[in-house]
């Protein structure tokens, strides 16, 4: 009786791991062709103690570059706590702006600011595609798993140039289970069709940041992998 149970149990967690993959797959495959914006109550979903450990927020803001006194866009900041992170690394010199094209992620990332007492945000709605900022105006944009969502990254990244200061930089952060991840290989291609050049490369397949610039007189011969 407790073999057969045993056997079943067993079973189940062999199971699990093919039962997940197929989601993913299909959710991959569907999201491929008909690309929306994450529904705003997974965003406590995707933020939890395993994608933490995975990608802590403090130390992602320090592999995006972001240094006490810039002026830093995150795009796309779902609940808002890689945001957090990166407005206290931007300190009070600083100042970090967000934006997203859903409201309710704006709300999030107000109420969460104003819950941590961080003040030196502003969250907005917005579209990557049209940002509400000046030219040359940024030192730092970055987006966690927000690239694969957007239908035409290419036209997003064109205007990130627009309001990047020539000496600022663009990060990008994926991670495989997102089902939207695109290959480091993919957003390279994506980025120069916007004029932008990978600089920096950290991580691996499974979880990546690249770091893109404007100028390609700036760009190494080999891109630095970390
Ligand atoms: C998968 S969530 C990632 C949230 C957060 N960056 C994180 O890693 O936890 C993607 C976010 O991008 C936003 N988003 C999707 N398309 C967008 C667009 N075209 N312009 C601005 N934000 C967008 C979504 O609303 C959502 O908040």
């Amino acid at each position: 009786m407790i073999k057969q149970q045993l056997l079943r149990l067993l079973k189940a967690i062999l199971l699990l791991p093919v039962v997940l993959l197929a989601c993913h797959t299909l959710v991959r495959i569907v999201r491929r062709f008909h690309k929306f914006p994450i529904p705003q109550f997974l965003a406590n979903f995707i933020d939890n103690p395993l994608r933490r450990r995975l990608q802590p927020p403090d130390a992602t803001a320090v592999r995006h570059g972001v240094e006490p006194g810039m002026t830093v866009l995150d795009v796309g900041p779902g609940n808002g706590r890689f945001s957090i992170a990166a407005a206290r690394r931007a300190g009070p010199s600083g100042y970090l702006h967000t934006i997203d094209i859903e409201p309710k992620m704006i709300e999030r990332v107000q109420q969460r600011a104003a819950a941590e007492g961080v003040t030196n945000i502003e969250a907005r709605v917005a579209s990557a595609y049209e940002l509400p900022y000046p030219d040359d105006f940024f030192d730092l944009i970055y987006m966690i798993t927000v690239t694969g969502e957007i239908p035409d990254p290419v036209r997003a990244l064109r205007e990130f140039r627009r309001v990047l200061k020539p000496s600022g930089a663009v990060a990008v952060s994926e991670i495989l289970v997102d089902p939207d991840y695109p290959r480091a290989s993919t957003v390279t291609r994506w980025a120069a069709a916007a004029g932008l050049h990978p600089v920096k490369k950290i991580g691996n397949f499974f979880y990546y940041t690249l770091v893109l610039g404007l100028d390609a007189r700036q760009r190494p011969a080999q891109v630095e992998e970390q």
